[in-house]
């Protein structure tokens, strides 16, 4: 540094330059391709996804019946949510961040756009398929192709690079993590996949038939987005709060437990599958060490200072949803019980996971901005978890038919989950409008 405390200028040979200007290119390009990701996952997160969602409940509410509307509308939102939202969130980051993390030559950009550009269309024709049946059959053949092609590109761009350092280092226990999870997408895909052409060709509606309906979002639920929530917590987590080291050989047998959950829960072993998920979640928070004593301050700088607290509430939320779903699997036709578990799931820990961590890293890759304001944060926050209690807690007493004033509740966590949503994407957006606090720089091309 010099006196005045700049840093100094350093004179770089042509070469070097070439390389560095070379670099700087990619992770503007980078940055470019995880905004757009960001943008059109928050678009279904917002429309198709909440929406639809908040509109659904308020139908079920003002006729006191769980299974007044279609299926098929119940579906497109859940679709929407899984894949539209989280599901281009995952590609995004997982196009930015995992051949860095693993250091392996870097793939051709051509190829994350066309994953983007077949995956929204495909996420998007599926939405349609569901609420509008004009040529659904070729609709939801067509979606679920579209959807399948997309994940290969993707495979075959972030996992079949070898490392640039031809470095023969074991791989780390989070990547396992994440790439169970990976399979888990898999999974799900292929089960849309043939689900979706044999109802095109034997059915009357694009709804999948309930049971398999239940068995496909364990799938797509346990055993995609909570493995790859988990892996991505092994690789940060601990940096971010100040943990204490990984446990990672129980890190390991939390993914046993919990695929062989997945695994039951589909061939229609609820309550035991239950009782694994529940064992899964409670050994991935002991071996992350969430709620031992840090051993450094957590790094919150850019974001609100809470942001610790209420990755441990999602936690928290995460053992309550694998316990609802034992309850719901004794109980038997228990549509409340179900509903509150796969909420509890999908809001309580997935949401939140997304708005925490999400806000912390998605502005630094996105060409080093700083989060546009923690406090907003800090209120959606509040608002997921107050909304979420509500929803949870009214869901089980109203569809159970526990008390009847319940109903009434449940419109109004729709709307205060809707605001928290809505805050994020605002949170997100204006982020991104604002320009870069630092010029990109290979320096800072890190994904810590
Ligand atoms: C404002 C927030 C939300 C509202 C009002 C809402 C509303 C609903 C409603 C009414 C149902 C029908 C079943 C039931 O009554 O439980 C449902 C199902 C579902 N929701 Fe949500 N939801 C919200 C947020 C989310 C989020 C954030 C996700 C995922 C990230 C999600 C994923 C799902 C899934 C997977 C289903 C089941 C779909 C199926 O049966 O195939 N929801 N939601």
């Amino acid at each position: 540094m010099s006196a005045a405390g700049s840093p100094r200028p350093v004179w770089l040979d042509g070469k070097t330059k070439s390389i560095m200007d070379r670099a700087i290119a990619r992770e503007k390009s980078l940055s470019r391709l995880l905004m757009t990701y960001i943008i059109a996952g928050l678009v279904f997160m917002l429309l198709p996804g909440t929406f639809l969602g908040v509109w659904n409940l308020i139908k079920i509410s003002s006729r006191e019946a769980a299974e007044s509307i279609s299926p098929a509308w119940i579906q497109a939102h859940g679709h929407a949510q899984l894949f539209g939202w989280v599901g281009t969130f995952i590609l995004g980051i997982g196009f930015y961040s995992i051949p860095k993390l693993r250091k392996l030559k870097p793939f051709a950009l051509w190829s994350a756009w066309l994953t983007w550009a077949l995956w929204v269309v495909g996420v998007t024709v599926r939405w349609f398929s569901n609420i509008y049946p004009w040529h659904w059959r070729i609709g939801l053949s067509l979606s679920a192709t579209l959807e399948l092609v997309a994940f290969l590109i993707f495979f075959q761009a972030v996992a079949s690079h070898r490392p640039s350092s031809g470095s023969t280092k074991p791989l780390e226990p989070w990547i396992f993590i994440v790439i169970a999870a990976t399979l888990g997408l898999l999974a799900s895909l292929l089960l849309n996949i043939g689900a979706s052409f044999q109802l095109a060709l034997n059915a009357s509606s694009p709804a999948f038939p309930h049971l398999f309906d239940q068995r496909y979002l364990i799938v797509s639920t346990w055993g995609f987005i909570v493995p790859m929530i988990w892996g991505f917590s092994a690789r940060w987590l601990p940096v971010f709060m100040g943990l204490r080291p990984l446990r990672n050989s129980i890190l390991l047998i939390a993914l046993g437990l919990n695929t062989a959950g997945v695994i039951l829960g589909f061939l229609e072993q609820f309550v035991v599958a239950g009782i694994l998920l529940v064992a899964g979640a409670a050994t991935v928070v002991v071996a992350i060490r969430f709620f031992e004593p840090v051993v450094r301050a957590a790094k919150t700088i850019n974001v609100h200072r809470s942001f610790p607290a209420f990755i441990r509430i999602a936690y928290g939320w995460l053992l309550i949803a694998a316990t609802l779903g034992i309850w719901a699997a004794r109980v038997g036709e228990a549509p409340g019980i179900w509903g509150a578990s796969r909420h509890a799931l999908t809001v309580g820990f997935i949401a939140a996971m997304i708005f925490c961590v999400g806000q912390r890293i998605l502005p630094s890759f996105s060409g080093m901005r700083v989060l546009w304001s923690p406090r907003l944060m800090l209120v959606m926050l509040i608002l997921l978890m107050t909304g979420c209690t509500l929803r949870v807690a009214s869901e089980i007493l109203a569809y159970q038919d526990y008390a009847k004033w319940a109903w009434n509740t449940l419109p109004i966590s729709a709307l205060i989950e809707l605001t928290a949503v809505a805050l994020f994407a605002v949170n997100l957006i204006a982020t991104f409008a604002h320009p870069p606090v630092v010029a990109p720089s290979p320096l800072a091309m890190t994904t810590e």
